[in-house]
């Protein structure tokens, strides 16, 4: 049973997709405007499903106290990931080039270090407390959609 980290796993893969996308797109900035935007969606879900469900359970689950455990670096990962995020944004509204590129290597390397973290202690336990059932039933409340059956094709 690994369908937390599975599907956590190549969520994050398909947002440093976009993100790379989006940093090289020298060419067509409206391209890399609407990705940017696709991106920025599909982040601020990912990072609710972890702040508001995901983690709660994993502290519950391990019984730690508020305030203290991994999920109090990642909620900080978070607000340092949102930061960069809304400076790309910025950026774009700007139309400030160098800003965009700037900033999105910046957001890119807080969020795959960000997920180095997560990928080792929160998503391989996430597996054992969350039945697969229920976890298809969180993805569809937090993505609006029947994300857990294309998940192949988020890889
Ligand atoms: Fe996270
Ligand atoms: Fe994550």
């Amino acid at each position: 049973m690994n369908h937390v980290s599975m599907f956590m796993d190549a969520d994050h893969q398909y947002l440093v997709r976009l993100l790379d996308e989006v940093i090289a797109e020298k060419i067509d900035s409206q391209r890399a405007k609407n990705i940017f935007a696709i991106f920025s969606i599909h982040l601020e879900k990912h990072i609710l499903l972890e702040d508001q469900i995901l983690f709660p359970r994993f502290d519950e689950y391990i019984g730690l106290k508020k305030g203290m455990g991994p999920s109090v670096i990642a909620k900080r990962d978070h607000e340092n990931i949102l930061k960069l995020l809304d400076q790309v944004k910025q950026a774009f509204e700007n139309y400030n080039l160098q800003k965009i590129h700037y900033a999105g290597h910046h957001l890119y390397r807080a969020l795959t270090k960000h997920h180095e973290r997560e990928g080792q202690i929160q998503y391989p336990l996430s597996n054992k407390f969350i039945p697969e059932d229920e976890w298809k039933s969180i993805l569809f409340t937090i993505y609006g959609v029947k994300i857990y059956s294309i998940l192949p094709t988020l890889q």
